[in-house]
């Protein structure tokens, strides 16, 4: 059992992976943190307790015990003396907004349970999972606000192999009125320091997850949306590292947010010179009308901890989402090699056309290809017909199925796109229920891309969606759906809900679309479904709970790819990663078909071309790509991930490499991008090897150790020219 609790001092050690985790009821009853980071073997850490002493002009607490405010505390209360942020924020039918929470009592689960409630009975928010007894214990600690008649259960879940907790927080109303949930935070987590850097991963759209690393300084720094959804702008994750912390050595700690909607992650550095982590859904906008009765839950934050640096931190979070979160057929299986229209056609197509793209690509060995947008009502331009999902056979010149049918019979399996979550003023539906697009009655529109967003916490609107989807996914052999959501959301209101319910909305909409995508997933569980949004404006660990990849950016420019594919690694499994080949000269900038098809296969790797405009060298190119990527599809999807050169870092260069996870072969990937004057020969150096073990390499004609393979590193001499590619592979022989 991976939780230890000392009845004697009230003190509990979770022992997750190589790290532990401690907290300890104070004398007062008051929850407090005492450590987070690598393993300890003591459970006696009481010495550890803050007083709670030594701040003028911070109150002190009921029971005079030194003030909340300079506490580490596990859930931090508000407006009773702590003025640091606050965990949760719950204001009482008379306008009184306090909470404090004490320790009542706690139970140590076997395995993790429970699931996290969704929007409707049975229905669960996306969480880790655990694939069998003995993955991981789950601590759930009851506290309360007993004036409140408030009780918050703080669960841990703590996995065994993995140095990670993961965190959730589910608040109940067991008294007589009714109370106004204004932030239930997923964790808060303290810090007894603050010499740390912070890494977020901001962007926009065609830029996303670009790092970003500053020293913490007092006060407070903040990651967030209030877009409605996760977004490009900033990713629901963050690392707290130490200064000198680099990819390979130094304490990090991991944190991110298992959900797609408002986001917060708050850090803040006090006057104790202490640090406190709060994340969850942003609470800017949020309430939630609790009855007595009632209960609420906030999604699930991960935390992980290595002493490997940020790349230790993004191995283990790669780790825990291919096998703990990622679900279905698809989980462990090959991926097809995608062509994806879009870029080849747009809105122009026909059945003709696409099966022209499915023959060429047939004959250079990818698997499936997607008709992307444009298929549907009247839609030849973004202006119409989101919301009538039934196929324009007018336009395609034939019927689904047989379009299906043709593609399959190139020897290509077949795919579609939906953007399910949205509607066209000129729509059939929007003429029929122009209410279900979210709106604020005497207010206009705001348009995005010509279109509303469908208000998912309508049930008939869920319904509509989950109705006419079926009937097109049963009418055809399809093998996949791409998933897109081009716009984010505003006019957040719903008439179906009363005043003091709006602040609800957003976060229903979330849970609207969960559950949605719950019943469609299960419904169909043999389609291979990809996120997208707009590219990668949804990239986030709730997605991948129902799509197992997502469409990483729409900007297939390799050179930009270096950089967005980088900062995505930072969190999000290879195998997840949309990466695709354009014709792409997108940013003008000419490379061969060879540079960016290396690129692409560091992810998902399919196309988004027109296979039968290629000349006959690019053909054989594609051809040579696809039985590359083959043979190392399983190393690059399963593979421990080392990121070796920062884009970042190094405007000309970019190395990484895929390591088995027996240590039995790896895959070296460099890429320069200009050429340089009068350039020098530069190495790399691999990393994650067996020291011990031999390695051959590639085809350079000799053998070296692990150790001085790592140590001494590999010289590259042969880069003449812009945007070059190597791949080294290295074969375990002895
Ligand atoms: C945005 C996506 O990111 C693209 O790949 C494509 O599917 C378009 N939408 C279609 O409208």
């Amino acid at each position: 059992m991976a939780i230890l609790y000392d009845a004697a001092s009230k003190t509990f050690l979770l022992q997750a992976g190589g790290a532990s985790y401690a907290m300890q009821v104070s004398p007062e009853g008051y929850l407090c943190h005492l450590y987070f980071g690598g393993h300890v073997g003591d459970t006696n850490l009481s010495h550890l307790l803050e007083t709670g002493g030594g701040a003028s002009f911070s109150p002190d607490t009921p029971e005079g015990s030194g003030s909340l405010d300079t506490l580490l505390q596990e859930y931090s209360g508000c407006n009773t003396g702590d003025f640091r942020a606050s965990a949760i924020a719950v204001r009482a039918e008379n306008g009184a907004r306090a909470v404090s929470l004490k320790y009542l009592a706690h139970k140590i689960l076997q395995g993790k349970k429970p699931p996290l409630p969704g929007l409707s009975a049975g229905q669960a928010l996306p969480a880790t999972y655990l694939n069998g007894l003995g993955e991981a214990d789950t601590l759930a600690v009851a506290v309360e606000d007993a004036p409140l008649g408030l009780r918050v259960t703080l669960y841990y879940c703590v996995f065994n192999d993995a140095p990670v907790v993961t965190r959730w927080a589910a608040a109940e109303n067991r008294g007589s009125q009714a109370l106004h949930i204004e932030s239930l935070q997923s964790a808060c987590v303290e810090f007894p320091r603050m010499d740390f850097d912070m890494i977020s991963l901001h962007g926009a759209w065609v830029r996303e997850r670009s790092v970003e690393r500053h020293a913490l300084f007092h006060g407070t720094q903040t990651i967030q949306s209030r877009r409605g959804s996760s977004g490009h702008q900033l990713n629901p994750f963050a690392i707290l590292c130490e200064n000198n912390a680099d990819e390979n050595r130094g304490e990090a700690y991991g944190f991110h947010l298992v959900y797609s909607g408002n986001f917060r992650i708050e850090v803040e550095s006090s006057q104790m010179h202490t640090t406190r982590l709060s994340m969850g859904v942003n609470p800017e906008g949020f309430s939630w009308r609790l009855e007595p009765g009632e209960g609420l839950a906030s999604p699930e934050a991960v935390l992980c901890w290595s002493d490997e640096g940020l790349g230790g931190i993004s191995r283990a979070l790669h780790r825990l989402y291919r096998h703990n979160l990622i679900r279905g057929e698809w989980k462990h299986r090959a991926r097809p090699i995608l062509i994806n229209s879009w870029e080849a056609a747009y809105f122009k197509f026909d059945a003709d056309k696409l099966v022209a793209f499915a023959r060429e690509a047939a004959k250079t060995g990818v698997d499936l290809l997607v008709m992307d947008d444009g298929w549907f009502g009247r839609r030849d331009d973004d202006t119409t017909s989101l919301g009538d999902w039934f196929v324009n056979e007018e336009k395609l010149g034939c019927s689904l199925h047989e379009l299906a049918e043709r593609v399959k019979a190139e020897g290509l399996q077949f795919g579609i796109w939906f953007e399910p979550e949205m509607i066209s003023p000129d729509s059939e539906m929007h003429r029929a229920h122009p209410d279900w697009a979210l709106h604020i009655p005497g207010r206009g529109r705001s348009l995005g891309r010509q279109q509303s967003v469908l208000n998912l916490t309508l049930p008939e609107v869920r319904e509509n969606l989950f109705e006419q989807m079926s009937i097109v996914l049963k009418s055809a052999d399809i093998a996949y759906l791409k998933w897109d959501f081009n716009r984010n959301l505003s006019e957040i209101f719903s008439g179906r809900f009363p005043a003091e319910r709006q602040g609800e909305i957003a976060h229903r909409y979330v849970l609207g679309l969960y559950e949605l995508l719950e019943r469609l997933t299960g419904a169909f569980p043999h389609i291979l479904f990809e996120s997208c949004s707009g590219g990668g404006g949804r990239y986030d660990p709730g997605m991948l709970y129902y799509m197992p990849q997502t469409w990483a950016s729409d900007n297939t420019d390799p050179v930009d790819r270096l950089r967005i594919q980088y900062g995505t690694s930072m969190c999000y499994p290879i195998s997840s990663m949309g990466a695709h080949v354009s014709a792409g000269h997108s940013r003008g900038r000419v490379t061969s078909l060879r540079y960016r098809a290396d690129i692409a296969m560091c992810g998902t790797f399919g196309y988004e071309l027109d296979p039968t405009k290629l000349p006959p060298e690019d053909i054989s190119m594609m051809k040579e790509c696809n039985r590359k990527f083959r043979e190392r599809q399983g190393l690059i999807a399963n593979g421990d991930f080392y990121r070796l050169i920062s884009p970042f870092e190094n405007p000309n260069k970019t190395a990484w490499m895929f390591v088995a996870p027996d240590k039995s072969e790896a895959l070296v990937q460099c890429f320069t991008v200009l050429a340089e004057g009068n350039s020098w020969d530069w190495r790399v150096y691999p990393r994650g090897l067996n020291p011990d073990a031999l390695y051959e390499i590639d085809d350079w004609g000799f053998e070296l150790h692990g150790d001085t393979l790592m140590r001494a590193g590999l010289r590259m001499q042969w880069f003449a020219g812009d945007f070059m590619s190597r791949n080294i592979y290295l074969k375990k022989i002895k």
